[in-house]
């Protein structure tokens, strides 16, 4: 079984004596997550695994990452499943505070990156990226770990963070790791617990739309707009696809493009039914 920590303080101190082994460094991997594992999670899990000697995976779900009337009472929560499953992936360290040990009262201080945080899904989820960047510094602070793994799956995210990494000179690598999908191309994310049945069927079109676009491209096509209303197109062809809150294309800094290349992301927000879902494609 993983040794379970609740405290920062312990867990310190945990990892402190098990770093330094006869004067040769142990490395760290560090895998963030708000629990309720999937593949998706278990990929980051088993890369860490391969490249370092300890592993350590926090359960948190972040309230200042959620806005008011988002899905924070209801996101699915199973620490027994989630312990289980890191137990099997051979996880050493769970990290799974409470509340007032990552905001003691008081707190005041939170992390930011300017601008970056504003476009695309935070054009959508004002606040969000600000509670994300505060949370993983606090929690980058905690385990001081050697490399940090991220999903692909949450692009945006992924390139915010590296940034915050590199303006506040933090002594970590950041690992990237592909998207993990269902079988039908659904990307895992633990919001898919959300759908009905048909739902489910719908969500499909995501990653199609993605594929569609990804296609456009190799056959010539370059106009974002082009691209864009095809995709509207075919995702509203569909039941259940009830809004599309952006379909844009970037580059890996996240600079937004309306002619596009080989090598630029398509990222996507879409409503399935009351569950909103993110995706992106390399294209
Ligand atoms: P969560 O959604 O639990 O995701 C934790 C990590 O798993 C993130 O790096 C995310 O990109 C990755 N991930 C999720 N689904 C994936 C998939 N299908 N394929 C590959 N990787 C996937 O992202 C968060 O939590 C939070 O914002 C967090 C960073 C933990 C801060 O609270």
């Amino acid at each position: 079984m993983p040794i379970l920590f609740k405290r920062v303080r312990e867990l310190r101190n945990y990892l402190e004596s098990v770093r330094c082994d006869r004067g040769k460094n142990k490395l760290v991997g560090f895998v963030p997550t708000m629990g309720y594992l999937h593949e998706g999670h278990i990929e980051l899990i088993k890369r860490s695994k391969l490249q370092n000697d300890i592993t350590v995976v926090s359960i948190y779900v972040n309230p200042t990452q959620f806005g008011e009337n988002e899905d924070y009472d209801r996101y699915p929560r199973d620490i027994d499943r989630d312990l289980a499953i890191c137990n099997e992936q051979g996880v050493d360290v769970v990290f799974v505070p409470d509340d007032k040990e990552i905001y003691p009262n008081g707190f005041q201080t939170v992390v930011m990156v300017e601008g970056l945080s504003d476009i695309l899904e935070g054009k959508f989820r004002p606040g969000h990226f600000k509670g994300v960047t505060t949370v993983v510094t606090k929690l980058i602070n905690a385990v001081m770990p050697d490399r940090l793994y991220l999903g692909e799956k949450d692009f945006q995210q992924m390139v915010i963070i590296k940034r915050m990494i590199e303006d506040l000179l933090l002594p970590v690598e950041i690992v990237p790791v592909p998207t993990v999908r269902d079988k039908d191309g659904l990307a895992m994310s633990s919001r898919n617990t959300y759908l009905s049945e048909d739902e489910r069927k719908s969500a499909t079109a995501i990653y199609k739309s993605l594929l569609l676009a990804k296609e456009m491209v190799s056959n010539g096509e370059r106009r974002m707009n082009t691209i864009r209303k095809r995709m509207e197109e075919f995702l509203k062809s569909h039941p259940h696809i009830k809004k599309i809150d952006y379909i844009e294309a970037c580059d890996n800094q996240l600079n937004i493009k309306e002619e596009v290349s080989k090598g630029d992301r398509i990222l996507i927000a879409v409503w399935v039914g009351n569950t909103r879902l993110i995706d992106n494609m390399e294209l």
